[in-house]
């Protein structure tokens, strides 16, 4: 069994790495968002559209949230978690400024509930 693994785990890795974001689901299309999940994309075109692209990968001034919550890891190697995204955009990170500031009452969950549906 641990023999089997030695050389399972690793094809698994690779072809995760090979495959990257092409391996997550597509994003819901637009016209199947429901009312806080339309919120959150109108949210998401004003306060970050500026640096993050939200619906095709690359990087802007950061990078790409397609499929943020899809993937294991955010792209800083921390879990993909509510929590951590939450706080990532109240109290920024590195080159990302705080957007807490920024936020109306009700934003932080409809931002949270568009960026799962990438
Ligand atoms: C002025 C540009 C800017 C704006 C506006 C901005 N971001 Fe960012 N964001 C960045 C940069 C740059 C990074 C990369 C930070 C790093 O890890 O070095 C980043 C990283 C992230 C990450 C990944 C964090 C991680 O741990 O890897 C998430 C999630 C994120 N931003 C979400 C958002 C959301 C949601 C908004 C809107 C509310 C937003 N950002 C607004 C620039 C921005």
């Amino acid at each position: 069994m641990i023999e089997k693994m030695k050389f399972t785990v690793p094809v698994l890795l690779a072809t995760a790495l090979l495959t990257g974001c092409h391996s997550t689901p597509p994003p819901t299309p637009l016209a199947q968002l429901n009312p806080q999940q339309m919120r959150g994309h109108d949210a998401f075109q004003t306060k970050c559209a500026v640096c993050h692209y939200d619906r095709r990968t690359g990087d802007l001034h950061g990078p790409s949230l397609l499929g943020v919550f899809k993937k294991p890891a955010l792209p800083s190697g921390a879990a993909a978690t509510d929590e951590r995204v939450s706080a990532t955009i109240i109290h920024g990170r590195n080159l990302m400024p705080a957007q807490g500031n920024h936020l109306e009452t009700g934003d932080l969950e409809d931002l949270l509930a568009y960026l799962h549906t990438l």
